[in-house]
Formats: C-alpha cells, structure tokens, sequence
C-alpha cells in the first residue's frame, strides 16, 4: 500500500467515523468459522476511495440508477458506504468472516456518509461462492477477495441468477482476470493501472 493510500485511507476513516483501515488474513481471524472459504481467500484491505470512485465513473448514470451494487467481499464496509453515496436501487455487501461483518455492520449503522443518495443498504455474512445474486441489472465490485477457482464459482451464480439483467463487473487488483475474459460474451469498458470494468453480456 502506497503511503498517499494509508493517508487518505486513514482520512476516509476520520471523515466518516469508521474504522475500515487494516490489513488482515482469514486465516489468522477464524479459520473454522469461514471453513473451505479461508482456502481460496486473499487477505482483508479496503480499497483506496479514489480507486473506488474512478472505476465507478466508467459505469453510466442510467446503468447506476437501474442496477444493484454488490460488494463481493464486503470486508469492513468501505466499497458499501462509497457506493451508497450513488443513486444505486439497492447496495448489498456479501463477506464470509463473522467478524468483518460485524464490524461491517457497525459501520454502516454509525457512518456519517454526507451525501447519501441510495437508503436501501443490506449485509449478509455469506460465502459469496453459494451467495443467491439478485435479478436485474447488477453492478459488481471485487477488490481481489479470492482465487481463480472462487471467482469462477461465484460469477456461474452471478451469470446465471434467476431474471438476470445487464451486468457490469468492476474488479480491483484483477489478478484472475483470466477468468472473466474466458467468457464467451464479455466486454472490456476500461481498463485502469488498478483495475479494470467489463461488462457481461
Ligand atoms: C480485499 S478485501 C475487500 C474489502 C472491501 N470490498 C473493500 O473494498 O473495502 C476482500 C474481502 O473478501 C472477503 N472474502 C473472501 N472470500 C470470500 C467469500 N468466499 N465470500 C465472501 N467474502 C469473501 C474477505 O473476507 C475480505 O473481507
């Protein structure tokens, strides 16, 4: 982590009343309670809220007001209160620690996030792998929260979900990138040095 992230990762923090700045393996947390999740897991970080807001501001307002945001790996709630403070239908974060949730869910109860545009905020403690996705248009955010063969499980659920919409994926520090552009109708918007947005279909 670069030393202008900690600072402004420390200031997201102070700004909002919260505590999301750490760095921390499942592992170490709770190895029984997160079970064969732990294995394909990376690590806890949140990601840097300038990162966030510009891989967002490739997805079009019509798409934002239209779809659900999903955090894959919700971790201690950051990607969730940035995206609240966009006109979403819905925010939903999904993370398999107890833990993480727990303080997740502090977080969002006590956030003071100034400008609030999407109300509808919902947490589950889940292993996003088996994670029932929402019909509709969906706005997905990963930030590097597990393996190839975990992202692979998840974007089957997230692909075919019942009433499926438009589907744009937003992944942060895309190391298993090779997994989305495997499939067959998946379209690159944009690429940044952090990340990069697809769209599916
Ligand atoms: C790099 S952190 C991202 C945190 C958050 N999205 C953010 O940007 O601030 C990745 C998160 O994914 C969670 N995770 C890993 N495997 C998971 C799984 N199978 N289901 C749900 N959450 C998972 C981890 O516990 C961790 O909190």
């Amino acid at each position: 982590m670069r030393n202008s992230e900690r600072l402004s990762g420390r200031r997201f923090d102070h700004d909002y009343g919260v505590t999301t700045h750490a760095v921390l393996f499942l592992t170490d947390l709770e190895p029984e309670a997160v079970g064969d999740a732990g294995a394909h897991a990376t690590h806890y970080e949140a990601v840097p809220v300038s990162d966030f807001r510009a891989l967002l501001s490739h997805v079009p307002p019509e798409t934002i007001a239209s779809s659900t945001f999903v955090d894959v790996g919700a971790g201690m709630g950051r990607a969730m209160l940035l995206a609240s403070e966009y006109p979403f239908r819905k925010v939903c974060g999904i993370e398999v620690s107890p833990s993480l949730y727990e303080i997740a869910r502090e977080n969002l109860a006590e956030a003071r996030v100034r400008s609030r545009r999407c109300d509808d905020l919902r947490l589950v403690n889940a292993d996003a792998r088996l994670w029932k996705f929402p019909p509709g248009d969906l706005v997905v955010f990963l930030f590097n929260p597990f393996d190839a063969l975990a992202l692979r499980a998840t974007l089957a659920s997230i692909l075919h979900r019942h009433q499926p919409g438009a589907t744009w994926i937003l992944y942060h520090t895309p190391v298993e990138r090779a997994e989305l552009e495997a499939l067959a109708t998946v379209t690159l918007v944009a690429q940044e040095r952090f990340g990069i947005v697809v769209r599916v279909p």
